[in-house]
């Protein structure tokens, strides 16, 4: 069996038209969230003043907020508790974890009128923190893809609109097609993390999501920051040829001349990851509110300029306070 190739996912639904296709900024951003187990959980993420770990119930009202101010696409990531993770990421796919509640939790209550998009890797359930598996100290590619698709499917059944691959495992997307080909979730999507990058922005993320490997480190599947365009090129068209919805680059700003690169270089819509790490900058080197707001506002920009579609940011809330009705222009 060929590749599925399904132009139509991107369609499906006016909020995904919206978030693929329109001009507007406001329609283009992506709130990331940290679900936890729990109720009345909101704690503040270290190094990410403003973020949150939420449980379902803190993070529905959250959702709630952000959505009457426009916000109308949101990332999931589940933290997972420490003593539930093990070497197979058996929590990654349980359908009763906090994460996948969240979503269909979420979907039952905004049905179309959101996108919801769930990163799928294997890093928050694994007790060594890698993204596949680990045999003698090594990240297995092919062994992980089984892992990943169960992982997707059962995302896609709680609800995703989007299944987000931030693994960077050889031949995912194709894995994670065919799998959601094979359960008949033939209007799930996929946004493939293709130009990731063994990035030092991860940090904040790492510590919110406790995903940091218990040794070595993701420069064996994620891309080396000294990698030119034709790496970032053979990755954004390998998983375009395998059948993903989305491509995005990530982080950001150290890579806006591989946006523009990539963006120039597929015929899917490009997103780009404007992470953690560059969140914190700017919340620790604006000097007040108007500060931030205008560096927000730049950076929001740069990303436009270079091709990107989509912008998944921390920033998006404020972004979205600020342009609401009623709000500070
Ligand atoms: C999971 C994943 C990471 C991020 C998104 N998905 C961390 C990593 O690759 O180590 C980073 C997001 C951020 O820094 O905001 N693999």
């Amino acid at each position: 069996m060929g590749i599925e190739i399904r132009p139509r996912i991107n369609r499906w639904t006016l909020a995904r038209r919206e978030l693929n296709f329109s001009q507007s900024l406001i329609n283009s951003l992506v709130q990331p969230h940290f679900v936890v187990d729990g109720t009345g959980i909101d704690s503040e993420i270290k190094g990410m003043p403003g973020i949150h770990r939420q449980s379902i119930d803190v993070l529905i009202e959250t959702i709630k907020s952000d959505f009457n101010n426009g916000i109308r696409s949101i990332m999931l990531f589940g933290v997972i508790d420490s003593q539930l993770k093990d070497d197979a990421a058996t929590q990654a796919s349980n359908p009763s974890s906090p994460l996948h509640r969240a979503v269909a939790q979420i979907k039952q209550m905004y049905g179309d009128r959101i996108v919801v998009m769930t990163d799928v890797c294997l890093c928050t359930a694994t007790a060594h923190g890698h993204c596949g598996l680990v045999e003698d100290g090594e990240i297995l590619n092919d062994e992980s893809l089984q892992v990943l698709c169960e992982v997707a499917i059962s995302h896609a059944k709680a609800g995703a609109d989007y299944v987000c691959a931030s693994d960077m495992m050889d031949g995912r997307v194709e894995a994670i097609r065919k799998a959601l080909e094979a359960v008949g979730k033939t209007n799930t999507g996929i946004m493939a993390y293709s130009v990731k990058y063994a990035s030092s922005f991860y940090g904040p993320f790492r510590n919110a999501a406790s995903s940091s490997p218990e040794f070595g480190d993701r420069k064996t599947h994620q891309m080396d920051i000294k990698s030119g365009y034709k790496e970032a090129i053979l990755e954004a068209q390998l998983d375009q040829n395998e059948g993903a919805d989305i491509i995005m680059v990530k982080p950001g700003l150290p890579y806006l001349d591989v946006v523009r690169k990539v963006s120039d270089s597929v015929n899917r819509p490009v997103a780009v990851y404007n992470v953690s790490g560059e969140y914190s900058m700017v919340v620790k080197s604006s000097v007040n509110d108007e500060a931030r707001s205008a560096m927000v506002n730049e950076i929001f920009t740069s990303f436009r300029r270079a091709g990107a579609d989509i912008i998944v940011s921390y920033h998006a809330r404020e972004f979205a306070e600020r342009n609401s009705e009623g709000g500070i222009k």
